[in-house]
């Protein structure tokens, strides 16, 4: 369905194997405070094991936001790239449920990443959006991400190739 995916949501690769981690809220944005508690961690089915290794793993982060009943309706994942002349880059996927879109929870997941780039020393956050996804390049932009290229039939998806926006967004020093 167009718009509704992410080009690309960086796989949970690499961590090493850590002990069972206690949600802990680490973000608690004034705007989806009354509704929303994001975690850095936490409780979601079949991914359970690799979000808890990933809590101690310095290179890759996921947050997710979760509904009072615990019910997981926004997550964020982050990987900063591997190779040493580009350590200072991570690319990020996001995705909000629709019934809880316009809250505010996509802004704050990017906050909550953009909190983790500064003590992981990212300077850089980048990703990919479908140009058609008018939703995500609103909130995008909107954050301070620019558009940096268009990459032409970059993916390949419902039997076709297709473009894709790559946009980043620099930390302040
Ligand atoms: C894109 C997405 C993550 C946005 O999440 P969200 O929680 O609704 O975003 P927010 O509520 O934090 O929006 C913040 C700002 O972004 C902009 N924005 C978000 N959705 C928008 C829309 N549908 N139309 C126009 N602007 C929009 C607005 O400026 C908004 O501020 P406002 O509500 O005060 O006007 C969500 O729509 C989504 O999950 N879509 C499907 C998956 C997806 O496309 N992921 C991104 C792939 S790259």
């Amino acid at each position: 369905m167009k718009g509704a995916a992410s080009p690309r949501l960086p796989a949970a690769t690499g961590p090493v194997a850590g002990s069972p981690v206690v949600a802990s809220p680490v973000v608690a944005s004034p705007v989806v405070a009354s509704t929303v508690v994001l975690s850095t961690v936490v409780a979601a089915g079949t991914a359970l094991g690799a979000y808890r290794a990933l809590r101690r793993y310095p290179h890759a982060a996921v947050f997710v936001a979760e509904a009072e009943d615990g019910r997981v309706i926004g997550r964020l994942s982050i990987s900063r790239d591997q190779h040493p002349a580009s350590r200072h880059v991570a690319d990020l996927g996001l995705m909000v449920d629709a019934e809880y879109r316009r809250r505010g929870i996509g802004r704050a997941l990017l906050d909550a990443a953009v909190e983790w780039a500064r003590e992981a020393e990212v300077r850089k956050l980048e990703l990919h959006v479908f140009p058609w996804n008018e939703a995500a390049i609103a909130l995008y932009e909107d954050f301070g991400f620019i558009r940096e290229g268009h990459r032409k039939n970059h993916y390949y998806r419902g039997e076709e190739y297709v473009d894709a926006i790559l946009m980043a967004y620099e930390l302040p020093a």
